[in-house]
């Protein structure tokens, strides 16, 4: 039945749209207070987690977790309230830094630029346990892998509690319909971010109901194209989500991935059907546990289904080809709140001319474009076209300009 309280799109993870915005007045207030709070300082990634938790994008959590969370979160994927979450959302501080937290305490949050971004109430200072974290969240303590590589780098005492965000820091608030952002992400990709609330409005401006989520870290190719189109016919619109936060270096920068979206759209998919948007989560190559992290990110920002194709948020070889969509059998069906669309690994066959799966295609393996994706970057850095039945010829002329003008320079 749908939900009228949300205009028929589906509730928010929780039940609520948690916003944690300061503007105005409270703001102003909060900023001449926080002069004398103890300084938090955020690296990028724990910037764009504050950005998530301030805008609504990890509802319900309303802050950092504080230890009842975290350790539920990290042994059965269930916040302390029971609700389904599957990553730990933390924030590391020094050991001289902690040694002051006492609950109750406030304090003042900047970036690495010494801007301040919000406050947090200190409710919970406690200490993690790496390796075991480690092995339930990335399956693996090998610290080769870049989550866990972070993970051992980072401080082990946490502190937890409800933070604020100043809305300036995220370019002025919900009421701004626009969407455009100062920062949240790499520079070019800010003035697409808009927040589940906002987002939500355009989905109701546009009538859709039925919203399929397509998350990606990576340049637009045809298998990506085939699958949101599949997902596309049965639904009234698709939210194209790249990831704007940190990204391991070697994956390519997030204003060149949106150049290369703004490319396909305007040449491949009817405007009125599609949204392109940025999501301002950073990575963690977590798999299967971030398949369901985003797919439950996507929920609140009002997507009724979710896409997972082959080696989903993977890495290396941690994980197995399809393991981020066995993940979703360990939740009782409606309990997500979202439905996951599982896709095969897809790919050109020539015999059917045209994209497939093995689940609609016969033919063998030789019959099929396969590329990996070092040697897609070898051929693009040689200003080379990979194949159509690859990329589309407009998706490579950017990513191809953008090779030439990294070359440049670093000459
Ligand atoms: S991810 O880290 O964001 O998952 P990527 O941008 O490569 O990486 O993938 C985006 C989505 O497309 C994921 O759901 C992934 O499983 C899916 N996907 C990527 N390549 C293929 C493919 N060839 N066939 C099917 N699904 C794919």
């Amino acid at each position: 039945m749908a939900d009228t309280t949300w205009d028929g799109l589906v509730p928010p993870h929780g039940g609520v749209l948690v916003s944690r915005e300061l503007s105005g007045d409270a703001a102003e207030e909060m900023l001449a207070r926080a002069r004398g709070w103890p300084v938090v300082r955020l690296p990028d990634h724990l910037v764009s987690d504050l950005i998530c938790i301030g805008t609504g994008v990890y509802s319900p959590l309303r802050g950092f977790m504080t230890r009842n969370d975290y350790w539920r979160v990290v042994d059965e994927m269930r916040l302390a309230s029971g609700w389904v979450w599957s990553l730990p959302v933390v924030l590391p501080v020094e050991d001289d830094v902690a040694a002051h937290q006492r609950e109750g305490r406030f304090v003042r949050l900047e970036d690495g630029r010494g801007r301040i971004l919000g406050a947090m109430r200190v409710e919970d200072r406690f200490e993690r346990d790496v390796d075991h974290e480690a092995m339930e969240v990335f399956r693996t303590r090998d610290p080769a892998h870049p989550g866990v590589a972070r993970l051992r780098s980072e401080p082990r005492v946490l502190l937890g509690g409800d933070i604020w965000l100043l809305a300036t820091f995220r370019g002025g608030g919900a009421s701004r319909s626009n969407g455009v952002a100062q920062t949240g992400g790499e520079a070019g990709s800010e003035r697409y971010t808009l927040t589940p609330a906002e987002t939500r409005a355009e989905f109701r401006r546009r009538g859709w109901r039925r919203v399929v989520g397509f998350q990606t870290r990576n340049p637009v190719h045809r298998a990506h194209e085939y699958i949101q189109k599949c997902a596309l016919e049965t639904m009234d619109g698709l939210l194209l989500h790249p990831l704007v936060g940190e990204t391991k270096a070697d994956d390519v920068p997030a204003d060149v991935r949106m150049r290369s979206y703004e490319a396909l759209l305007q040449a491949y998919f009817p405007p009125e059907r599609v949204l392109l948007a940025a999501f301002p989560a950073a990575m963690r190559y977590a798999g299967p546990r971030e398949a369901v992290f985003h797919a439950l990110c996507r929920k609140n920002y009002g997507c009724s289904h979710f896409i997972v194709g082959r080696d989903h948020a993977g890495v290396g070889n941690y994980y197995g080809t399809y393991d981020a969509q066995r993940i979703f059998g360990r939740f009782r069906p409606g309990e997500l709140g979202i439905e996951p669309l599982f896709f095969e690994h897809a790919f050109y066959c020539r015999r059917c001319a045209g994209m497939a799966t093995t689940a609609t295609c016969p033919h063998g393996e030789e019959e099929r474009v396969s590329l990996s994706g070092t040697k897609v970057r070898a051929m693009l850095r040689a200003g080379q076209a990979p194949p159509p039945e690859f990329t589309r010829p407009e998706v490579a002329a950017v990513l191809m300009e953008a090779m030439r003008q990294r070359a440049h320079a670093a000459n």
